[in-house]
């Protein structure tokens, strides 16, 4: 034994040798060897410590997982750069300071999102608010085109969802009822794979609602949506509500006036906002019935009320879905005012919005006026006279019954007085 060794002595000086100098090319010289350095006490998964607040925090870092993310050639001081050897690990007097600064190698991202508003939560020190790590995570982040990286399309919504769909976080950040999680999974975006929380409202810009530079700023919003549907949009902005809409007034109907926010739904679905059943009776009375909003513009609520005593919409009530709906006439997204030529209900076009469903309709038959209520005042002769029948009608009644509950009464009166003994 003792004499192989003898003999293999030159050799091993050698292999020793050899394998310091592979280790300084290969390691040192990349920094791996630091890493396992650092890694020899933090690969052990029982290594925690306990914060201000008592809760353990694990120190362990998986090896595996960060020789495979995007950083695995880094050194662990090029992130934790006030840590270069272990006089932190005795805690106490020399603390870690353990903040990291993803920007000074991703300048660009950094800039977008000192703009946004997660940052500004950051430094009025709310906590978790988002960081670049909250997002990306720690010592696995992989490319965004990576199907296992957290902010890949297929995972954003549950990277944001860890705190936007966290009941407590929602209440102690005051975020109103707004909790996306199941509502946008369920919703037709959700469901398509190719719409994500960051189609709306960005990643790294992303702004509050009451900021007049956000995506989802009020008289912003058709323009966010705008993107994926820009034909719609197009005739939307042309609109008489399009153009109130760009103005930023709240009584004016945006994309997600008629179809909610995050639980947007297909037209067929019956929960739609929108569904044909409910354009009559909620989408388009919701503000044209409603007595604040008509008196404020000037428009009439008798558009509906009339529409409900018509042939239409006696039978779109009654369930006939052949029958006209506010929209088979307006249309949706491009309603106009009967004054403007462009508009489906202008009296020049009439004669080809009744003919969708009346074929061969007269020039005469679409002249009658859509929403008059029969009345003296009317303007047509026909309702005029409609009018005048009506009130005739109703002095009859009123004249009539009166009558009789006259005479009833001094019938009455007369024999009680009759009957009263002398
Ligand atoms: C001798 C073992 C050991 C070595 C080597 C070591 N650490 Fe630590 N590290 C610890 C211990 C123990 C703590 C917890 C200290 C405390 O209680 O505050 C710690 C804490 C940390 C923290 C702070 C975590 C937190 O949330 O407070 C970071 C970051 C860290 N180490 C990174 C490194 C880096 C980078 C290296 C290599 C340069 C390294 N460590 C080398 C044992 C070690
Ligand atoms: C791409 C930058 C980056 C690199 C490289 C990096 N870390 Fe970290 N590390 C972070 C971030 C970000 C945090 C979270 C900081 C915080 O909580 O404020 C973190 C946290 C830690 C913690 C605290 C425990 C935890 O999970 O929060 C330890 C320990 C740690 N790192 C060790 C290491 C070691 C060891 C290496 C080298 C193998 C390394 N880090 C390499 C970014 C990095
Ligand atoms: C010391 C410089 C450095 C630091 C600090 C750093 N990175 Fe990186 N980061 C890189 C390099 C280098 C790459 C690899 C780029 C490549 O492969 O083209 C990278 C890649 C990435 C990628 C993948 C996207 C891409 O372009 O490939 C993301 C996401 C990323 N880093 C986020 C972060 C986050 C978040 C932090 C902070 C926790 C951070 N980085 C800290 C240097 C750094
Ligand atoms: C609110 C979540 C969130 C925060 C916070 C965040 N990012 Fe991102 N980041 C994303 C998403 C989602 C993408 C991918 C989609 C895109 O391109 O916009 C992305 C993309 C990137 C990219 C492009 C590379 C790639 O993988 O596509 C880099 C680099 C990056 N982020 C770095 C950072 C840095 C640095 C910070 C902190 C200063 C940060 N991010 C903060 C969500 C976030
Ligand atoms: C189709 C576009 C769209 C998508 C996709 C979307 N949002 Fe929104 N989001 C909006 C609009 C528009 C608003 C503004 C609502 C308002 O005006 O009240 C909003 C509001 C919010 C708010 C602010 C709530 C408040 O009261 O301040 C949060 C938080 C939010 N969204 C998170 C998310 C998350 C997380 C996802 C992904 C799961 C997501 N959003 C997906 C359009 C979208
Ligand atoms: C670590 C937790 C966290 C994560 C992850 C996170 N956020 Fe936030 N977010 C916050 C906090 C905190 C606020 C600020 C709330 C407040 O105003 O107090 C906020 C605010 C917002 C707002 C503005 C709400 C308003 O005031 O109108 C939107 C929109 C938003 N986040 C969307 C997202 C999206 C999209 C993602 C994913 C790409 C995401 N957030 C990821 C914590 C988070
Ligand atoms: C006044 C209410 C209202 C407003 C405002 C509105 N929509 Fe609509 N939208 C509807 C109705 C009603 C339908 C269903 C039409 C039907 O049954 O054919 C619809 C249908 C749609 C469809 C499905 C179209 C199809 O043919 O499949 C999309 C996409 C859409 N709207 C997007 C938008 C966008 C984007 C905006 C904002 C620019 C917007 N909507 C504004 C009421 C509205
Ligand atoms: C990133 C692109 C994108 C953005 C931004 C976007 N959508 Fe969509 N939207 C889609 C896709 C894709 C579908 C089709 C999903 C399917 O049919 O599977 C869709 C479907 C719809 C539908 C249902 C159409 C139908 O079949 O009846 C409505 C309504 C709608 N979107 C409204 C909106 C509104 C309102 C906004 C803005 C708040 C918006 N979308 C923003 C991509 C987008
Ligand atoms: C959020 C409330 C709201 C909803 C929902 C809404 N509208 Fe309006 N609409 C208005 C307001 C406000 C005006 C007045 C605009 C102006 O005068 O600039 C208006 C104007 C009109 C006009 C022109 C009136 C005139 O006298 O010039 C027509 C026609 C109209 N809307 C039809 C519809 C139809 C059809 C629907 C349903 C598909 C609908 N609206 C849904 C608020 C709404
Ligand atoms: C059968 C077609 C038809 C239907 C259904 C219909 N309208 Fe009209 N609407 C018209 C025509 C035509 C005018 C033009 C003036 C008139 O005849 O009173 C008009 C006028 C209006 C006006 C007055 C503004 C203007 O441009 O002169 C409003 C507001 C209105 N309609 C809303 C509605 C609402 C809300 C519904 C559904 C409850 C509805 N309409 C259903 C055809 C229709
Ligand atoms: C979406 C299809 C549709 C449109 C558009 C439409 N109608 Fe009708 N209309 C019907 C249906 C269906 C009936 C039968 C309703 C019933 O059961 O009484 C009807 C009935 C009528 C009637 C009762 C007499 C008859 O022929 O049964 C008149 C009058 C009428 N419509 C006039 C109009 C005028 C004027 C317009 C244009 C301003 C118009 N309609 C637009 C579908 C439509």
């Amino acid at each position: 034994m003792r004499e192989k060794e003898g003999k293999n002595k030159p050799l091993v000086l050698f292999s020793m040798v050899f394998s310091f100098l592979l280790l300084f090319v290969f390691g040192l010289g990349e920094g791996w060897t630091k890493n396992s350095f650092c890694l020899e006490c933090h690969k052990d998964p029982t290594l925690k410590r306990e914060d201000e607040r008592g809760r353990t925090i694990s120190l362990y870092v998986n090896e595996g997982e960060f020789k495979n993310s995007a950083h695995g050639k880094l050194s662990c001081s090029d992130c934790h750069i006030h840590i270069k050897d272990d006089t932190h690990a005795e805690g106490g007097k020399k603390k870690a300071d353990k903040r990291v600064n993803c920007g000074s190698c991703h300048k660009e991202a950094e800039k977008e999102y000192l703009q946004g508003l997660h940052s500004k939560m950051i430094m009025k020190g709310t906590e978790r608010a988002a960081y670049c790590h909250e997002c990306h995570g720690k010592h696995d982040i992989l490319p965004s085109k990576n199907p296992k990286s957290k902010t890949h399309k297929s995972n954003i919504d549950q990277t944001c969802n860890r705190c936007h769909s966290d009941i407590e976080f929602v209440r102690e950040h005051a975020l109103g009822s707004i909790i996306p999680g199941e509502e946008f999974k369920k919703s037709v975006h959700g469901r398509s794979g190719e719409v994500t929380c960051i189609s709306c409202h960005g990643s790294h810009n992303l702004r509050s609602l009451i900021d007049p530079k956000s995506t989802i700023f009020r008289s912003n919003i058709p323009q966010t949506c705008g993107g994926c549907h820009p034909e719609i949009t197009q005739q939307f902005v042309e609109s008489i509500h399009g153009i109130l809409a760009a103005r930023g007034r709240s009584d004016a109907p945006t994309c997600t006036t008629c179809h909610g926010i995050h639980g947007i739904k297909a037209k067929v679905d019956p929960d739609s906002p929108v569904h044909e059943r409910r354009i009559a009776l909620t989408t388009c009375p919701q503000c044209h019935a409603a007595e604040r909003i008509s008196k404020e513009y000037r428009i009439t609520t008798t558009p509906v009320k009339s529409y409900y005593e018509s042939f239409h919409g006696l039978s779109y009530k009654g369930g006939d879905t052949y029958s006209a709906n506010c929209a088979s006439c307006h249309g949706i997204h491009d309603i106009r005012p009967s004054t403007d030529p462009k508009s489906s209900v202008h009296p020049g076009n009439l004669q080809k919005t009744c003919g969708n469903c009346h074929p061969g309709a007269s020039e005469n038959f679409a002249k009658g006026k859509i929403h008059a209520i029969p009345s003296p005042k009317a303007e047509e002769i026909g309702d005029r006279i409609v009018g005048w029948v009506k009130i005739i009608y109703i002095v009859l009644i009123v004249v009539v019954i009166g009558g009789m509950v006259f005479f009833n009464f001094t019938d009455w009166l007369r024999k009680t007085i009759e009957r009263r003994p002398k």
